[in-house]
């Protein structure tokens, strides 16, 4: 991510194991958010407005995806195959395209 978009680092704070923790809680939360994406979608939208003011662009989520489930991939002790890995993605985009909707 850092290397694509390096301008995104300043916005993390320099020690990122806090954000390795909250990476690890919102994958958990991400499977509950799918299962009631409509339910949730006015707070989706806030969570799109909120990035959209710390001047996150739309065009860094899909660099993000593919990032966050890398990651998640590699610091977890169980390895997601191809199928799993996508089925994230998938998760992750669904997810995207309502926050994306505050853009
Ligand atoms: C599926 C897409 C995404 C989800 C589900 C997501 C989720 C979240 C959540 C839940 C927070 C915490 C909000 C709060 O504290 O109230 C957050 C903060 C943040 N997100 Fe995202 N995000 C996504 C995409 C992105 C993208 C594309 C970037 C760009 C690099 C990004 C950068 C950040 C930053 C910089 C913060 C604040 C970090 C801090 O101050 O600790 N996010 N995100």
């Amino acid at each position: 991510m850092f290397e694509h978009h390096p301008d995104t680092q300043a916005l993390f704070p320099e020690n990122l194991t806090q954000q390795k923790t909250s990476l690890l809680s919102t994958l958990d939360n991400v499977i509950n958010v799918v299962e009631y994406i409509e339910e949730l979608e006015e707070e989706l939208l806030n969570l799109g407005t909120y990035h959209k003011n710390l001047d996150i662009k739309k065009e860094m989520f899909d660099d993000f995806i593919s990032t966050i489930v890398i990651v998640a991939n590699l610091s977890s002790d169980y390895s997601l195959n191809e199928k799993e890995l996508a089925a994230w993605e998938s998760a992750f985009r669904k997810i995207s395209n309502v926050m994306l909707k505050a853009y």
